[in-house]
């Protein structure tokens, strides 16, 4: 059998996601018969809307089966271009400046390989989705800057500035967020900006949560601002607006000198993202079929904080955007993974501990309102059952 020896140094530092850890446990119950209520995944329940799946088998049907431009088809590029401009007011060129990738995923770790190198730092949301594994398999150290639940989780400027270094290259910023359903001020982004040129920083913005807003708040792209356009890498993809979670489509927009070094590490990652699922998001982008989808997301958001409000301790800033709320751990508790395993174990509902997501997470949950108002009802029955009996 084979040591622990054999794997690389760097794996030390990579840990098995704490998402994935449950996700897959939530399997093998599945497997043994069990009935799981999964608010762990941030996957939408829905089918994919059925002229999207018309476009992909329309192309299999035109055998479009091959590989592609390591950029991506150029119906696409275009398709994704008008809506950065359309959408987010940001002009880039569909022949140099967009990359579509496997997932936005792969547009992350491409950028973050082409820009971060051994011991340069890089500044992360705390809380946030899963950058820093990214930044430590490029060999660069993830440096983390608060967002503040006060705040509706603003990144904290003060954080920001303290944690800056002369090694810092790379300031990651995510709005809509994920964990905690935040969405960045206009005028925050302002600061951002002044930021990130004092400091000479490039800026990934994940802005895959775009279209899934909540109430009267407001989506601003980063590249949108003149400061930043020239050093901000535009991450996007059609998983989580279309419900295409399964079909592996990303993209990324930037200026020609950002994409010049992601485009070389591009083609040594997956090459060219599934054919089909290209022709597809031609068809989803700007198609507007994400919108009763979204609907549905605000019934849900606004159906588990009525079940939250119930429960004594799990306060919860109101998410304006994702699906994905951020509470604290109901009265009594303090160990959020305690009680999500013993959720899982003896209630068969399925969430994420907080801490996951960084030390900001501790004493927090992450639920994915990702599934039905049924199954969220049906998941806080037991809950409520479950700390009756505690
Ligand atoms: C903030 C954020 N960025 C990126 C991704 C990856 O999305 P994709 O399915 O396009 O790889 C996720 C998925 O959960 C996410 O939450």
């Amino acid at each position: 059998m084979l040591g622990q020896q054999t794997a690389a140094d760097r794996m030390d530092h990579i840990p098995f996601s704490g998402i994935r850890e449950i996700f897959e446990e939530c399997d093998r119950l599945e497997a043994a018969g069990e009935d799981v209520v999964h608010l762990e995944i941030g996957r939408p329940d829905f089918d994919t809307p059925k002229p999207i799946k018309d476009a992909a088998v329309s192309a299999l049907d035109s055998g479009h089966v091959h590989y592609t431009s390591n950029y991506g088809i150029s119906e696409l590029r275009e398709t994704i271009a008008a809506k950065f401009d359309r959408d987010n007011d940001i002009a880039y060129d569909p022949d140099q400046e967009v990359i579509v990738t496997t997932g936005a995923t792969e547009a992350i770790l491409v950028s973050v390989f082409a820009f971060v190198g051994q011991g340069d730092e890089v500044l992360v949301p705390n809380p946030s989705w899963t950058y820093a594994p990214s930044v430590r398999m490029a060999g660069g150290t993830p440096v983390s800057y608060s967002l503040d639940p006060e705040t509706g989780f603003q990144p904290d400027l003060s954080e920001l500035r303290e944690n800056v270094s002369d090694r810092t290259e790379l300031l990651i910023v995510n709005s809509p967020q994920n964990p905690t359903g935040g969405v960045v001020d206009e005028d925050r982004i302002d600061t951002l900006a002044e930021f990130a040129v004092e400091n000479d920083l490039v800026v990934l913005s994940d802005e895959i949560y775009e279209k899934i807003l909540y109430d009267d708040s407001e989506h601003h792209s980063l590249a949108a601002h003149p400061e930043l356009y020239d050093r901000t890498i535009s991450v996007n993809g059609v998983s989580k607006a279309y419900s295409m979670t399964g079909w592996r489509l990303g993209y990324l927009g930037a200026p020609e000198e950002l994409i010049d070094p992601i485009i070389r590490v591009r083609q040594y990652t997956t090459t060219c993202a599934p054919s089909l699922s290209q022709h597809a998001a031609v068809r989803a982008i700007g198609s507007g079929l994400h919108e009763p989808m979204v609907e549905a997301f605000a019934d849900r958001r606004d159906r588990l904080l009525e079940r939250l409000d119930r429960i004594p301790g799990m306060d919860c800033p109101v998410p304006s955007g994702a699906f994905y709320a951020f509470p604290t751990l109901p009265e009594g508790y303090e160990d959020e993974n305690e009680f999500v395993w013993s959720l899982l174990r003896e209630k068969n509902v399925a969430m994420v501990p907080g801490s996951v997501f960084g030390s900001n997470g501790n004493g927090r949950l992450r639920i994915a309102y990702s599934n039905s108002v049924e199954r969220i009802d049906e998941a806080f029955d037991r809950i409520e059952a479950w700390l009756a009996d505690q």
